[in-house]
């Protein structure tokens, strides 16, 4: 997520924004700026790099003397690659903006203003938004009423702050979807993404509500509502130190990035529906004729990621009908792969950078495959190689075990299957609605439903944090989360875990099971839960302590269960995104009784970028 900062106040402003900036740094980024106004100028430094480039870039600049108000941004690259010029603020001489958030109808607005006579300098969404406040302002003359009206103009999530020419000492801010609070010291007001932007300051602030305009000067802050009728707030406390403050309040980066799931499903799904409701590929080389010509698909992927990809090869065959072959890319760049014409190879990185997967990229693209990367990090190595990409945008993943990304991945192949499925006519455009509608509008709640489960996740933890051996076993996708579940909870854990196909189970590894040894069964097809509760009986018998996890709404026999998840319910095919939250959750609080080292375990690296 981009961090802002906003001051003004007594003090001069370019340390304060600096220290603001710094404080945000935990959010991930690849480019930073200030905006301040000086002799009746908008004077504004940015670069691509990290904070160390905008001070040097500070030094050398002509900008001299203090100031005693601003505004402040790192950039996590959504729209337009990491650049200078790409770098926020954006904006004119009279108007400049930093934003957080995307902002999903850019493309029609920038051609508006073109129309109008406007100049873009960059690629992003947020310039687009910059130039249409900058128009409303000079129309109305007034800031308020300027940040209003461009909020009946923009569709998608933002977080704003803006400084106006002609209003020196006040920075104006408005939000949807995406936090903005305010804060008052004895030292200034603030306007921040995070608290930990101004806890060296003061810890009392204010949360900006859906749609208020927030103003802020030397002298405190004013807080409006749409109709620019004055608002009342109410002044909270966070009782945080900066290192929580961090972790928005959770213990862990890991369980904040577990709940940031919902968010980031929206924000990954909503920019790629059209306004009548179908999945956008966006990519011309993947049109529904060249999509409806496909005759294999190959996902290559590492770890996590390429879990991601099995989910993606069940739901790619069971609505496209489409052969896909899922391969590690450390296996793939060295078997010499057999590519037809008319393959497809599909990579999967959350960082963009791991070695095999950028290597086994580069080998489909020297044997002629058209390769489309899904990638979280704008302008990594393999988004810049691969022929197209889809981007997740689910902010920068800051714990080394891939929750959030592993969701968006999730639900970025499932928007391909849909698209790819109607594309070959397996899907009618209402089925296809009605697919995107739920992956849009209630997955974010299932979602939420799992999250309200943690409690009973933590209690399955405790239970069983002793144990030295624990499997997971399901079929069909089952079987994929299960596969996820078990790397996720060995790897924070570091218990040894196994995940078998249910049906496989009796062909030797049950010769493994004894008395205690936990058994995670995960059935969530009611046309495969029998066959699953078999496997269970089977492991049941032989000692194994059972741990089942059934979609809502699915009789499950207490007699023998140890322990049983209801997953909340949603379409069967589309059970993955609850149960995958669970199993992380679980994996969480058994790293959290073990004490271990949660968002850093041992042996571990966020980006492997090495062979
Ligand atoms: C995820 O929990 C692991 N840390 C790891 O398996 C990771 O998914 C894998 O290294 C792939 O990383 P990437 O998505 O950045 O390519």
């Amino acid at each position: 997520m981009c961090g802002i900062i906003g001051y003004s106040g007594g003090e001069n402003a370019l340390p304060i924004l600096l220290d603001g900036l710094k404080a945000l740094e935990y959010r991930g980024y690849d480019s930073a700026g200030v905006a301040v106004i000086c002799k009746n100028a908008v004077r504004v430094v940015k670069t691509r790099g990290k904070l160390e480039s905008l001070t040097q870039k500070l030094k050398e600049s002509d900008f001299k003397g203090s100031v005693h108000c601003g505004i402040g941004h790192t950039r996590w690259a959504t729209h337009g690659e990491p650049s200078d010029l790409n770098s926020h603020p954006h904006g004119t001489g009279c108007v400049c903006i930093v934003h957080n958030g995307i902002i999903e109808n850019y493309a029609s607005l920038k051609s508006e203003l073109i129309g109008r006579g406007a100049v873009f300098s960059s690629d992003t969404d947020t310039e687009a938004a910059a130039l249409l406040i900058d128009d409303l302002y000079r129309k109305c003359g007034d800031p308020v009423l300027s940040l209003i009206k461009a909020s009946d103009r923009l569709v998608g999530s933002y977080a704003i702050a803006a400084v106006f020419r002609d209003f020196p000492g006040k920075v104006y801010a408005m939000r949807r979807d995406s936090p903005l609070i305010v804060a008052l010291s004895d030292k200034g007001s603030f306007i921040a993404s995070d608290i930990p932007a101004f806890l060296k300051y003061t810890n009392r602030y204010i949360r900006l509500d859906e749609g208020e305009i927030a103003v802020i000067s030397e002298n405190g802050a004013e807080f409006f509502d749409r109709e620019k009728a004055p608002v009342k707030k109410r002044c909270e406390t966070a009782a945080w130190t900066l290192e929580e403050a961090e972790k928005g309040g959770y213990a862990h980066f890991m369980l904040k990035e577990i709940h940031e799931e919902p968010y980031a499903v929206s924000q990954t799904v909503g920019p790629r529906v059209s306004d009548d409701g179908m999945p956008l590929m966006g990519i011309d080389e993947l049109s529904d004729e060249k999509l409806a010509g496909l005759q294999r698909i190959h996902i290559v992927a590492c770890g996590t990621a390429m879990h991601a990809g099995l989910v993606g090869k069940n739901v790619i065959e069971k609505l496209a009908a489409l052969p896909t072959d899922v391969e590690i890319s450390s296996e793939f760049r060295y078997k010499d792969p057999i590519l037809f014409e008319g393959d497809l190879v599909i990579v999967i990185s959350q960082s963009g950078e791991t070695a095999d997967t950028l290597g086994a990229l580069r080998l489909a693209k020297s044997k002629g495959a058209y390769t489309l990367a899904i990638v979280n990090v704008i302008g990594s190595s393999i988004a810049r190689e691969a022929d197209g990409v889809i981007y997740t945008y689910a902010g920068p993943e800051i714990a080394v075990a891939s929750t959030k990304a592993y969701t968006v991945q999730m639900s970025a192949l499932y928007m391909f299957a849909i698209r790819l499925a109607y594309a070959k006519g397996k899907l009618s455009q209402k089925e296809a609605k009605d697919m995107t509608h739920e992956l849009l509008y209630e997955i974010p709640k299932a979602i939420e439903k799992a999250l309200a489960l943690e409690e009973k996740c933590a209690h399955i933890a405790k239970k069983y944090v002793n144990s030295k051996d624990i499997f997971f076993i399901g079929r069909g996708l089952d079987y994929a989360m299960c596969l996820e579940a078990s790397l996720k909870l060995k790897e924070i854990s570091y218990i040894h875990c196994e995940a078998y196909a249910a049906g496989e189970m009796k062909h030797g590894t049950i010769s493994l099971i004894e008395d205690g040894v936990p058994v995670f069964a995960l059935a969530t097809s009611e046309r495969l839960l029998k066959k699953t509760l078999n496997n269970v009986l089977e492991v049941r018998s032989r000692g194994a302590s059972i741990i089942l996890a059934v979609r809502e709404g699915f009789e499950a026999d207490g007699e023998i269960c140890d322990d049983v998840l209801y997953v909340p319910a949603v379409s069967e095919l589309f059970m993955p995104f609850p149960v995958s939250v669970l199993l992380q959750l679980i994996a969480y609080h058994f790293s959290l009784c073990k004490g271990n080292d949660v968002d850093k375990p041992r042996n571990l690296a966020k980006s492997v970028t090495v062979e």
